[in-house]
């Protein structure tokens, strides 16, 4: 049971005398009420403990603040750039640009490769629903593929089936930090002559035949949410791309159309990463917690899809 984000409830355990009361000094579900009344006992554990990662890296983190503040740029500028240049390495891409949040990112990014009405574009039908509305933002129709049973993520073998020629992309979303399957995609991509757009909000540092998800197709769209494996101090997301083309409209677009001040190019948006929210989110945090996290959910989920299996066969 699963009490806001923050706590999971257990039923029936030990500590029932120390636990109630605490429950109680708290606004509770009534459900939780009924249960603590019903004397069965419940005990709080920590379900998603955000304070974790700053309670470790305090130092880092305050001194970041700290320099930000000093500094007097208060969006985008060296602090930014130097993030960007950190995670494009740290996944192995040619370029970073930081973006206000994971949905922007995939929004931009189709915007950036051309989508718009009447274009269709390949999504995983189980996914977050921000992959979706990405799609639907540009005014494109979302085209929705099942999954493959063993990963959850985008399964290629039904690709082809969904491409009709409005198709303009393959948007396969790397699901709890396990990669879709990209070479298969990639090719179907060619073939078609499409372009991919990955999902990678939920896969910081996770390896896709050994080299980490960042610029294995036209470009990457990630979330720093401060619950992501990454996460940022608040909203926070980027793309990473081996494209400099679309680097530079990408960089353009979150900026209201703009490359020099007062001149607009295109029509834009207002899509900028702040440097304090971008404080947690470090090359030394990436490399300490990041894959340590996604190595962890990915275990978790495979525990997970094991008990369905069982549970599944265990059915009449
Ligand atoms: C798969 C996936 N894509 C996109 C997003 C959107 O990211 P954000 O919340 O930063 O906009 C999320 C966030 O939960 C996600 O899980």
């Amino acid at each position: 049971m699963i009490w806001g984000t923050q706590y999971k409830v257990l039923p029936r355990c030990r500590a029932v005398g120390l636990c109630i009361p605490l429950l109680r000094r708290r606004r509770l579900h009534p459900r939780l009420r009924r249960l603590s009344s019903t004397g069965r006992g419940a005990r709080l554990i920590p379900f998603l403990d955000l304070k974790a990662p700053y309670v470790e890296l305090r130092a880092e983190i305050d001194a970041a603040i700290a320099r930000v503040l000093a500094s007097g740029w208060y969006i985008l500028g060296p602090e930014v750039d130097a993030f960007e240049h950190e995670f494009a390495t740290y996944v192995d891409a040619k370029h970073c640009v930081s973006l206000a949040n994971g949905l922007d990112a995939l929004h931009l990014a189709l915007r950036a490769l051309d989508v718009g009405p009447g274009d269709e574009v390949i999504v995983p039908s189980n996914t977050y629903i921000a992959t979706w509305l990405a799609v639907s933002q540009c005014g494109a129709t979302p085209v929705p593929v099942e999954p493959v049973e063993s990963t959850y993520n985008l399964d290629p073998a039904l690709i082809e089936a969904a491409i009709t020629p409005r198709t303009k992309v393959i948007l396969p979303v790397h699901l709890y930090g396990q990669p879709a399957d990209m070479d298969p995609i990639l090719a179907i991509a060619r073939k078609h002559g499409l372009r991919v757009l990955e999902d990678g909000a939920q896969a910081h540092g996770a390896r896709y035949k050994g080299k980490r998800i960042g610029a294995h197709s036209d470009v990457v769209a990630w979330s720093f949410y401060p619950g992501k494996n990454l996460g940022a101090l608040g909203d926070g997301g980027a793309i990473t791309t081996n494209d400099p083309a679309l680097d530079d409209r990408i960089r353009v677009l979150r900026n209201y159309g703009s490359r020099v001040k007062y001149v607009n190019e295109i029509q834009g948006y207002n899509s900028r990463l702040d440097p304090i929210r971008r404080g947690a989110a470090r090359q030394a945090e990436a490399s300490r917690c990041v894959e340590c996290t996604t190595r962890c959910r990915r275990t978790a989920l495979s525990r997970r899809t094991a008990r369905h299996r069982t549970d599944a066969a265990a059915c009449p």
